[in-house]
């Protein structure tokens, strides 16, 4: 009987849950004989975990599956999959769309996967997006794939029930459930062990992290049980709701050094109308009453946010209110969208998706620009500063230089000399781009 091993490719979409998401579905395949491949035309499996954040994410994913079709046409024996939101959103609507399709599972039923692929091998199709309100996949140990060695995701919490009118996660996804956090850092002290030294605590809402049955542990407490783990072992987390970024949780930040001084904060709009119709529950004042706090408690901290241009009844104050919040923040970096309306959320189900293509496309270019001087003038405002810097990767322009982050999460690239990924490096920034830090070490 062969002994080699079945080979498995998968392709991600979306979030860093989502890459989080297929390490977990790389274990539970590796339970059953498979390894990974970074071959589509080699594979024996296709997975494709998805994203439905907005309508663009689904395009990008079903013009990926028509070359995927392709494959299977010249292979009938490989095993299609698709993972993640889309499957869970569309269920076996994407097998009638899609018909060379075998399989489609949701999020928290990538357990069944063993007995979905013999369903597979048996001829017949394999469908379960069943929602779970307890599934952490807190024991399975997920495989490492394509991360430098250094940095690793820890997935913390799952699932989100703030129903943002116009968001998918809350449908995809399910209800809000913590991880039990023995398991957390018995997988933080196993990654420091193997060489890792960045872990980022992941879950939609990964501040309203919350334990309550052997011990009480709350967000703030668990960051601090994983900067315990090792003073050398750096830790971050994403991503936060602005209404459980209290003031214990930046406390705790500023009293752990390594604890990255880095807080990434979706505002969303500035406009306390707009939020109000996303159902937000923060004003533009309470936000930016938070930044303050973060501000005077950890001065040097890193901030970056998500924005939407153009949702429902957006006016042009109400832009401009975005706007003068994002300079009133000085944000390093944002994530910025057009609103896209997915179906059955809140505001597509009673709001008109009102403000014109061509206004939300200028919004959008207005706020890009903005964001673009901002993160340069962050970034100029740091020259002749130094930091310490994590060393993570040979730098993709030369050979001769490092790139690696600061505790705010900005990238700095500097002469190699003999340092090598892993190393912790003091830099003194000499020079930027909007992009980029430059600098030097120093002794
Ligand atoms: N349209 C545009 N952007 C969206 N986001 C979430 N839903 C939508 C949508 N329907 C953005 C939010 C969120 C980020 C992950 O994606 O800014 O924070
Ligand atoms: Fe996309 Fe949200 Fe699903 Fe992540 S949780 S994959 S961002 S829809």
């Amino acid at each position: 009987m062969s002994t080699t091993k079945k080979k498995l490719y998968i392709e991600t979409y979306g979030c860093q849950m989502n890459v989080s998401d297929s390490e977990i579905v790389g274990s539970i395949m590796k339970g059953i004989g498979y390894e990974q491949n970074n071959k589509p035309e080699d594979a024996d499996v296709i997975f494709i975990n998805t994203c439905s954040i907005r309508d663009n994410a689904e395009k990008r994913v079903k013009k990926r599956l028509q070359e995927i079709r392709i494959l299977k046409k010249k292979n009938p024996n490989l095993t299609v999959g698709i993972l993640g939101c889309m499957a869970e959103r569309l269920k076996e609507k994407l097998i009638e769309e899609q018909e060379f399709v075998d399989l489609i599972v949701g999020p928290d039923a990538y357990r069944e996967l063993p007995e979905m692929i013999k369903t597979v091998e048996a001829g017949r199709k394999a469908i379960n997006v069943i929602l779970s309100e307890e599934e952490t996949y807190a024991e399975i140990e997920p495989v490492r794939y394509g991360d430098n060695g250094i940095s690793a995701y820890i997935s913390i919490m799952r699932g989100c029930q703030n129903w943002c009118t116009y968001c998918v996660v809350p449908f995809t996804r399910g209800k809000e459930r913590s991880r039990n956090p023995e398991t957390i850092i018995e997988e933080a002290k196993g990654l420091f062990k193997k060489g890792y030294k960045e872990i980022t605590l992941l879950g939609q809402n990964v501040n309203s992290y919350i334990w309550n049955e052997s011990s009480h542990v709350d967000f703030p407490s668990l960051l601090k049980m994983v900067a315990d783990v090792s003073p050398q072992l750096r830790v971050r987390f994403a991503t936060s709701h602005p209404k459980d970024i209290s003031d214990d949780l930046i406390k705790t930040i500023a009293e752990n050094h390594n604890i990255c001084s880095y807080i990434h904060l979706p505002f969303q709009s500035g406009s306390t109308a707009v939020l109000k119709k996303m159902k937000r529950s923060y004003t533009r004042e309470w936000y930016m009453e938070r930044i303050d706090a973060i501000k005077k408690m950890i001065p040097d901290c890193g901030l970056s946010t998500d924005i939407i241009a153009g949702f429902c009844t957006e006016t042009e104050e109400d832009h401009q209110d975005t706007l003068s919040l994002m300079k009133y923040v000085g944000y390093d970096y944002a994530f910025m969208f057009k609103y896209s309306e997915r179906p059955d959320t809140i505001a597509a189900k009673r709001y008109d998706d009102d403000v014109p293509e061509e206004v939300k496309s200028r919004r959008l270019t207005e706020i890009i620009a903005l964001q673009q001087e901002l993160a340069l003038a962050s970034n100029k405002n740091d020259i002749g500063k130094t930091f310490e810097v994590l060393v993570e990767k040979v730098s993709k322009k030369s050979d001769e230089e490092l790139a690696g982050r600061n505790s705010q999460n900005k990238t700095i690239v500097f002469p190699r000399k003999s340092f090598k990924p892993g190393d912790y490096v003091m830099v003194k920034v000499t020079d930027c781009t909007a992009a980029t830090l430059i600098g030097m070490s120093v002794e």
